[in-house]
């Protein structure tokens, strides 16, 4: 049993949104309050137990850089050596630094995420290092937890479940998660699993590998998906569906729940509120429906997109009445 303090995230009702769009009740799950910033902990904390385990002392895994930050912080906590694998140049800046900070042996690839993810399982078969991307089961384990903790809050099941695609490990946790808690009786029904990948790296949607991925949203930047699938299943046997949405969805999305909603996920993170405001505009009927969309990672990882986004700021000199002659500050206090 070892920890890092992850999981029990907040589930967070909407104020805003939930009434633009017309939605019963929508929330947002918000997995950026894990330790390291995203839902990777959840999974990385028992694929590295399981390492621990079979006595392993290295760890490797190839990521768009969440799961290296994961894996680098529990690598340095539990003393194992940690080899990440990076796309060059792909990998927000604060995940980076994460890797970095945590003393991870990090090797920068000029390749995508999908040759870089192969480079990982064939060093890993090759050497005594545990790989703990995931395709290691372990992690699936650790990633359904999301779902039991979804269903404990609200009481039942939500009827939609939202969450961005990238390698599909995580529609696949969350619909075995939802799945066994049904089995369990801890849920009487279970939601309608709806993926959404990023239009310039849409494999799924589009049915065949994406050569050469491209979108704002560098965490889902795949091109071909290890749990493909997963994904597939989850869509099927959930009745959901896979969809896409664009960057300027994304991006307006990631907005939205920053300005409206004091949520500021990672643009990844915004293609799940992103894909809602797809379906509300679609005529899905969503008035009587409780919606749950996953907040993976938070918004501080990558600053680069949030300046780009939204770069603009005041300027004064070091005097109240410069500060007030930018600011417009409105009613002045009445004297008491
Ligand atoms: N959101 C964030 C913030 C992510 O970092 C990822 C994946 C996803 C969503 C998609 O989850 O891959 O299970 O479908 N990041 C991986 C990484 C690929 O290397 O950190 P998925």
């Amino acid at each position: 049993m070892i920890t890092l303090g992850e999981g029990d995230t907040p589930l967070v009702r909407s104020r805003a949104i939930e009434k633009e769009l017309g939605v019963g009740r929508l929330y947002f799950k918000l997995e950026g309050c894990n330790p390291t910033g995203s839902f990777k902990d959840r999974g990385m904390v028992v694929a590295v137990a399981k390492a621990l385990e079979s006595g392993a002392e290295a760890i490797m895994c190839a990521s768009t850089g969440n799961t290296s930050a994961s894996a680098s912080a529990f690598g340095a906590r539990f003393g194992l050596e940690t080899y990440v694998l990076a796309p060059k140049g792909r990998i927000a800046k604060g995940k980076l630094s994460q890797a970095l900070v945590h003393g991870a042996k990090l090797v920068s690839i000029d390749g995508s995420f999908d040759q870089i993810l192969r480079i990982a399982q064939t060093l890993t078969e090759r050497y005594e290092v545990a790989f703990v991307n995931s395709l290691n089961p372990h992690r699936i384990e650790g990633q359904k937890t999301a779902a039991f903790e979804i269903v404990d809050d609200l009481g039942s099941a939500p009827d939609y479940l939202l969450v961005p695609v990238g390698n599909a490990g995580n529609i696949t946790a969350y619909w075995k998660g939802f799945k066994e808690y049904a089995d369990l009786g801890k849920a009487t029904t279970k939601p309608r699993m709806m993926g959404f990948q990023a239009a310039g790296a849409a494999p799924i949607v589009e049915g065949k590998p994406v050569e050469d991925p491209q979108t704002v949203a560098s965490a889902i930047r795949i091109g071909n998906p290890a749990s493909w699938n997963g994904a597939l299943t989850a869509e099927r046997e959930s009745g959901g569906a896979i969809d896409l949405v664009t960057d300027d969805e994304i991006l307006s999305a990631y907005r939205a729940i920053a300005e409206k909603e004091g949520v500021f996920g990672e643009p990844a993170s915004a293609a799940s509120v992103a894909g809602l405001y797809k379906m509300a505009r679609n005529g899905k009927e969503l008035r009587d429906a409780s919606v749950v969309c996953v907040i993976t990672g938070t918004g501080l990882k990558d600053q680069e997109v949030a300046l780009q986004s939204r770069g603009t700021f005041l300027e004064a000199p070091p005097t109240a009445s410069g500060v007030e002659a930018v600011l417009g500050l409105g009613r002045v206090r009445s004297a008491t």
